[in-house]
């Protein structure tokens, strides 16, 4: 690894200073000219050092006084991230490219610990009860691989998918439903069902990579709007962008723990946002992939509940709550359902039956309730002990989101980091992250990183955050 500059070597002395205690909470910084006495550098190196101790939040400039060291608590807890970035007109630069390169390089390198994934650890999915489902579906039907099943998809998983979404109060009529592969396969669908090559479609900014993958494939273009860690998509700004000159012929929203920002739109924000593309002629995709995954009983919402003009796709996944290698996922169109439902024909027939039949067996039971709260309850935990650990070991300065759900963690380091450094730095430790710049195609992301809290916390993690730091703290 190179030197770093002195200004940065100055600032980590500082920053260790601070982490042990040497330098106190409210206790005066050395001012600008003792430092450059004491440490004899010029002014400028001097200035930089306590702009980068500004930029990880440790220093308090008080006028005609000062700087002061902050208080503690607002340096070692999580906090929250506010993101208000302006709005991006059309920055488009092949981010497929960028995240192929990504997963490339993950794939070439020896994987001791794998941070990178959104999915749950194996061992928290219900596999045993899935395993015996098939055993008994094929006991049942011996046809039942010389069978080729319709384009929607089996019917009695419809039924409890449809039975289930009553929960979070909203309508989607088992007939109106496909089972697709994945929420993947459901937004590809569901874009090509509404837009041609050429067409602009919004995103959330930051947003799941992959979105920007299927866009890019289809020869979409992108527009982002900012969202927050706290609401989710920005509305103010996605109204700026409805009343501008450009067509956004569609948005897509993950409007409930948002990958990667964990966001949760509040109900008032989701009956706006409906109403407001409803308003414009833009189609809401809604990628409701992680909903079930939210750490209360109480069901979330969805954007389809507020729609009443049949304007929201909504398209969801069972591969994250119920089990990855099923590849179930589901989409309900409203009005486009006929031209889904022939797109889907067209592009890969019918998903395959096994896999529904185990899924809807176990579902329509009790015990899938009782399993989706030991895993929530779960992955509480381990998002709480991944959050202090990365506080404990990364730099102070660090900033970890607080999502009420989900497997992940978006975390902001102190800009002077370069996630897309720090991510090949991990992997030659044998470490998998996911780098902030592939969430977006403009850039602005690159101080932060996605880490994956599916696997239960155990020392081996702690070590690998730990050597996470250390990296950080020689960068
Ligand atoms: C927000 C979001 N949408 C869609 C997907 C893809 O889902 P699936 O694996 O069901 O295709 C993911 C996967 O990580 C995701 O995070």
């Amino acid at each position: 690894m190179n030197t770093p500059p002195l200004y940065r070597q100055l600032a980590n002395h500082y920053l260790d200073a601070i982490r042990s205690g040497t330098l106190k909470t409210g206790e005066r910084l050395p001012s600008i000219r003792l430092m450059m006495e004491k440490h004899a550098v010029s002014l400028s190196t001097a200035v930089q050092v306590c702009r980068e101790l500004e930029d990880c939040g440790v220093l308090e400039a008080r006028p005609r006084s000062g700087n002061y060291i902050r208080k503690p608590d607002t340096l070692s807890r999580p906090a929250p991230i506010a993101l208000a970035p302006a709005l991006d007109i059309r920055a488009y630069v092949g981010i497929h490219e960028q995240v192929c390169a990504v997963l490339k390089a993950s794939q070439r390198a020896t994987i001791k610990v794998n941070f990178a994934s959104a999915y749950c650890a194996p061992e928290l999915y219900p596999l045993k009860t899935l395993q015996d489902n098939m055993i008994k579906a094929l006991r049942h039907d011996a046809c039942l691989l010389g069978t080729a099943g319709g384009a929607c998809g089996n019917s009695a998983l419809r039924n409890i998918l449809a039975r289930r979404a009553l929960a979070s109060k909203t309508h989607l009529p088992p007939e109106r439903i496909v089972i697709t592969n994945g929420a993947t396969e459901a937004i590809n669908l569901a874009l090509r069902a509404v837009t041609r090559p050429g067409d602009t479609v919004a995103v959330e900014s930051p947003t799941f990579y992959g979105l920007l993958q299927i866009l890019e494939s289809l020869n979409l273009h992108v527009l982002e709007v900012p969202a927050s860690a706290h609401t989710g998509l920005n509305l103010q700004a996605l109204q700026r962008l409805l009343q501008g000159p450009e067509r956004v012929k569609a948005l897509i929203v993950i409007p409930n723990l948002q990958n990667p920002l964990g966001s949760i739109m509040p109900d008032a924000n989701k009956a706006r946002l409906v109403k407001l593309c409803a308003e414009h002629d833009t189609v809401l995709i809604e990628d409701d992939t992680y909903g079930d995954l939210v750490d209360t009983e109480q069901p979330l919402s969805t954007l389809k509940h507020w729609d009443s003009t049949d304007n929201v796709i909504h398209c969801a996944s069972l591969n994250k709550t119920l089990a990855p290698g099923m590849r179930l996922g589901w989409i309900s169109a409203g009005k486009w359902h006929d031209r889904v439902e022939m797109l889907k024909h067209a592009q890969s027939r019918g998903c395959e039956a096994l896999s529904q039949l185990a899924a809807s067996e176990f579902m329509r039971t009790p015990s899938y309730e009782r399993y989706l709260r030991r895993l929530r309850k779960a992955l509480t935990q381990q998002r709480q002990q991944m959050s202090e650990a990365i506080i404990r070991y990364f730099p102070l300065g660090t900033h970890v989101t607080n999502p009420q759900g989900g497997t992940l963690l978006w975390v902001e380091l102190p800009r002077r980091y370069s996630s897309m450094t720090f991510f090949h730095d991990a992997l030659k430790v044998g470490i998998q992250i996911s780098p902030g710049d592939i969430f977006s195609n403009a850039r602005r992301f690159d101080h932060f990183v996605r880490i994956g809290c599916g696997a239960p916390f155990s020392p081996r993690i702690d070590e690998a955050v730990q050597t996470l730091g250390r990296l950080l703290h020689q960068g």
